[in-house]
């Protein structure tokens, strides 16, 4: 993980009001639930007791009590109450866990990996989706770290390979470039892929025209779009549930279509092509050893690498420098 950083891990609305809901991101077991002001609190999700889960208890007055019997925690992860001591009775400094940082926006439950403190007040989100753009998503769980799913949506070489009767039509398997320029944690890459005449590929340097061409980014920590227009957007962002598994949030965002019934429509057969597309990535994917992916490691990368080569550096680079966080 990359420490000190807010990650975009659930859909606001597997939120709900009245109950705790637990996953697990980070590798850990984690309860979240809403406050009585519609604000998201996250802790850890095992008792301090005896281990219990607390989202199989139940929120009441703002916190979650324990379903076996009935410790109740308030956000900042502390025990406020033992019934069987008595309600009013002092709770000592020990019954608590760990605390974690969440916030709802933008649709996205955000959960900050890192100390408190360190903490910025700006969300990673794109700045294009922080206003009106409607969206459709869909999200499903895949069996790899969250590294591999993010360095899939950074490959430009497998698109006439993985997906050649949709985004990889034309048999365009020569790589130009890619060009990559970072604009302070975000990456854009840019996509000049032909069909193979027998030319030489252009060195990134060597692509004169590269703001003309298609473009996509990536957002530290986990975050990813391809802006296929200025109105239609396809974004997803990649959960951490732990070293072999990633919830994958995928949206189409577009505002082409503004009439009501049509943009349903719009969004929803969109959103439908966007799974196609997903589970041709995710039938290779899946199969790539190891499932977590390194700076340094036994792979043989080529110069159309480019954007995942970026990403590993940067990752690595965020990873030591927050070494002395752990
Ligand atoms: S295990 Fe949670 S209150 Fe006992
Ligand atoms: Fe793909």
């Amino acid at each position: 993980m990359i420490p000190d950083q807010w990650y975009a891990v659930m859909a606001s609305s597997e939120v709900k009001r009245g109950r705790p809901v637990g996953v697990v991101r980070f590798g850990r077991r984690l309860v979240l639930w809403r406050d009585g002001d519609g604000g998201v609190a996250c802790i850890d999700g095992t008792c301090c007791h005896r281990g219990a889960d607390l989202a199989a208890g139940r929120v009441g007055g703002g916190h979650v009590h324990c379903p076996f019997h009935g410790l109740r925690y308030a956000a900042d992860g502390r025990v406020v109450a033992i019934p069987a001591n008595g309600l009013d009775a002092e709770v000592p400094e020990n019954f608590r866990v760990r605390p974690w940082l969440a916030v709802d926006a933008f649709g996205f439950i955000w959960v900050f990996y890192g100390k408190p403190e360190n903490a910025p007040d700006d969300l990673p989100m794109f700045e294009e989706f922080r206003g009106d753009f409607p969206y459709a998503e869909r999200s499903e769980v895949w069996d790899v770290h969250y590294s591999r799913a993010i360095e899939n949506q950074l490959d430009v070489i497998h698109l006439p390979f993985v997906h050649p009767n949709t985004i990889g039509r034309g048999n365009k398997t020569l790589v130009n470039g890619p060009v990559t320029k970072w604009d302070d944690e975000t990456l854009t890459f840019y996509v000049k892929n032909e069909p193979d005449h027998g030319q030489t590929p252009q060195l990134a340097e060597e692509i004169e025209d590269w703001e003309q061409l298609s473009s996509l980014q990536y957002r530290v920590p986990n975050l990813w779009q391809n802006r296929i227009s200025n109105d239609l957007r396809i974004m997803a962002a990649f959960a951490p549930i732990d070293d072999e598994h990633t919830k994958i949030y995928l949206r189409l965002y577009q505002r082409m279509v503004r009439i009501p019934v049509l943009r349903g429509i719009v969004c929803a057969a969109g959103n439908v092509a966007n799974g196609v597309i997903l589970h041709q990535d995710r039938r290779v994917v899946l199969t790539q050893r190891p499932k977590k992916t390194e700076l340094r490691m036994g792979e043989n990368l080529l110069r159309g690498d480019r954007p995942v080569i970026e990403f590993r550096s940067r990752r690595d680079k965020l990873k030591r420098a927050g070494e002395h966080l752990d």
